[in-house]
């Protein structure tokens, strides 16, 4: 019942320690090279090798990172468990990350950072947290926990789901008529939705149309789910004014593209929030203890769903 690790060598070696000290009796390797096939039971991987097929025996396919869209869910075996990355330190970043984006776009700072290029010294008109309404996309664990981390600050939060959900302080919607309800009060949008065909395109000229006037955008789904023109469109033409993007399609954008330099974007290349390999490496032991004992994998994916 072999643990086959495919990623870097340096998180490999913490996860490797992890294993020796916390599931001894499970042999770990990271050599794909040597390792029996018929004997691997448990594969880590961002993308699924080629050669995933040899692997026979295999019962299940933890991603490296918090999607799986990735994957390419129907070329893995169907008695194959797909797993999610569910740890502290992910959750943590992206507490981070959207809090920073949340705030850099409630205190205006794109069109100060303008400003400042054009040697321009002028109050930008402020409305106070209390009335300026935060929406979030997705509310699974990341959702969930950003909304959790944006309490303090006072913003009228709202979510929205595929399915009914209800969370404390926050305002919940699901399915298609929730989500035309949320939009309609989100000055400013987080999107951490997976990618899935259900949400790929979704952030497009209609989405925007529904947001508020001056409404911002924050995201840090999947790059497939941003109409590029459709954001510059409503920038350029005022209805939404600022966003802050972590995730594109493709990824390294392209040196020519509008957002590199546009005035009312903030670019970051995808590193809103990444697996840290200590807390990984413990959420995976507990994992393949859980699934021992019978019981599901946290982050366990729905097939269905795909997510
Ligand atoms: C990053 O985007 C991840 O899936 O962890």
């Amino acid at each position: 019942m072999t643990f086959l690790f495919n990623s870097d060598a340096r998180r490999g070696a913490i996860f490797a320690d992890a294993f020796a000290k916390e599931l001894p009796d499970v042999p770990f390797t990271m050599d794909a090279a040597t390792v029996d096939p018929d004997a691997v039971r448990y594969l880590i991987t961002w993308t699924a090798p080629e050669d995933l097929a040899r692997y026979r025996n295999l019962e299940i396919l933890f991603s490296i990172g918090a999607g799986v869209d990735q994957f390419r869910l129907d070329s893995v075996p169907e008695q194959v468990k797909i797993v999610r990355m569910v740890e502290e330190g992910i959750m943590r970043m992206m507490q981070e990350y959207v809090t920073l984006a949340v705030l850099a776009l409630h205190r205006n700072l794109p069109g100060y950072l303008a400003q400042q290029r054009a040697g321009e010294w002028a109050d930008i008109t402020q409305p106070q947290a209390g009335s300026r309404r935060v929406g979030v996309l997705g509310l699974g664990q990341l959702g969930q926990a950003v909304l959790d981390r944006l309490k303090p600050f006072g913003f009228p939060l709202a979510g929205w789901s595929r399915s009914p959900r209800r969370i404390a302080g926050v305002t919940c919607h699901h399915g298609e008529l929730g989500l035309d309800e949320m939009l309609a009060v989100s000055d400013i949008l987080i999107c951490l939705l997976p990618l899935t065909e259900g949400t790929r395109g979704l952030l497009d000229a209609g989405l925007f149309g529904k947001l508020p006037e001056g409404a911002a955008l924050v995201h840090t789904g999947r790059g497939p789910q941003l109409d590029h023109e459709a954001l510059v469109a409503a920038l350029d033409g005022g209805h939404l004014s600022a966003a802050m993007i972590d995730v594109t399609d493709p990824e390294p954008l392209p040196a020519s593209h509008r957002f590199w330099s546009h005035p009312k974007v903030i670019l970051t290349p995808h590193v809103a929030s990444v697996t840290q390999p200590a807390t990984a490496a413990q959420a995976v032991v507990e994992n393949i203890r859980r699934y021992r004992a019978g019981l599901d994998p946290i982050g366990l994916v729905d097939w269905l769903r795909g997510y």
